[in-house]
């Protein structure tokens, strides 16, 4: 789109302020090819402001602190699907009766940008397949920072064609189909949510309000928003999260070879990590 065609005047500077702000505040790099999508992401919050520009709403920033929720929440890219890269969950199944089989206690996973909850409904539903039982011994905590995408996610509702790649005996187990005005809508299963808890969390902000180790973090095409040394302090501070014979599971495109000194490939982007145990190869 060129700048005349514009509703709102957007100049390199304004543009440059937002990348900066969006990088300090939840370390998203925008390149300069999101220009189109940072104007028309954030002309929509002037629209519902009210602003007559982008200046203005930079400005209204600053003195807001409750819109900077509203800036991270617009500037998020929440793409997720069911059971996305599917051969994480069969290797998640095989990992969990593992660990039930050495030892007591729940399996505690973290679905560490669960966007809309479709990621951490796929872990309860392979926990539940596993184990044979709708009380697995497993805990599940998923987390965003996109308040909004939290909100559907605790809601755990949605369009019916969200499901319709899932097995039918999947459909039929987890879903409860809508009538009425809800038709076209499906509802997870309570006891699927009954595995899960649900909290806002920013991957950078200086304290993380949970409680680790974790058998398992699935963070998942959140990292390719980050820049490399962005993406190195995360996996910093996920490598304690971790129990030793933990797992960390990556988005498809997403290698991590500049934290070698963390975490190493354990099989397609699936990472374990670097121990004085794993080391010694012991
Ligand atoms: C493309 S979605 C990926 C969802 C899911 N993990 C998957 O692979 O299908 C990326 C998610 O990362 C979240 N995100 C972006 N920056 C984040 C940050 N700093 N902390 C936590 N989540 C973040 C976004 O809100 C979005 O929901």
């Amino acid at each position: 789109m060129s700048d005349k065609e514009r509703e709102f005047e957007f100049t390199d500077k304004d543009f440059q302020n937002i990348r900066n702000l969006a990088q300090a505040r939840a370390g998203i790099f925008l390149s300069p090819k999101k220009r189109d999508m940072v104007y028309s992401r954030i002309a929509r919050r002037l629209r519902a402001l009210g602003l007559i520009d982008f200046q203005q709403y930079l400005e209204h920033l600053e003195e807001n602190e409750d819109e900077a929720q509203d800036f991270i929440n617009a500037l998020t890219t929440n793409l997720t699907s069911f059971f996305r890269e599917a051969h994480h969950f069969d290797l998640l199944a095989e990992q969990m009766l593992a660990l039930a089989n050495k030892r007591r206690g729940p399996i505690k996973i973290w679905s560490s940008a669960c966007s809309t909850g479709e990621e951490a409904y796929s872990l309860a539903m392979t926990a539940i397949e596993a184990f044979g039982s709708w009380a697995p011994p497993v805990r599940i905590l998923a987390t965003d920072v996109d308040t909004n995408v939290l909100s559907q996610a605790k809601r755990g509702v949605y369009a019916s064609d969200r499901i319709s790649k899932l097995s039918d005996e999947r459909i039929k187990n987890f879903f409860v189909k809508g009538k009425g005005s809800h038709l076209g809508m499906v509802k997870v299963r309570s006891q699927l949510k009954d595995l899960i808890h649900f909290n806002s969390l920013n991957l950078l902000a200086p304290g993380w309000p949970i409680k680790g180790p974790f058998d398992a973090i699935f963070c998942r095409n959140v990292m390719i928003y980050f820049d490399k040394p962005t993406q190195y302090k995360v996996l910093k501070r996920f490598h304690p999260m971790l129990l030793d014979e933990g797992l960390l599971y990556a988005g498809h495109s997403e290698s991590f070879q500049h934290a070698a000194d963390l975490f190493r490939l354990k099989g397609k982007t699936v990472f374990y990590p670097v121990t004085k145990k794993s080391l010694d190869g012991s």
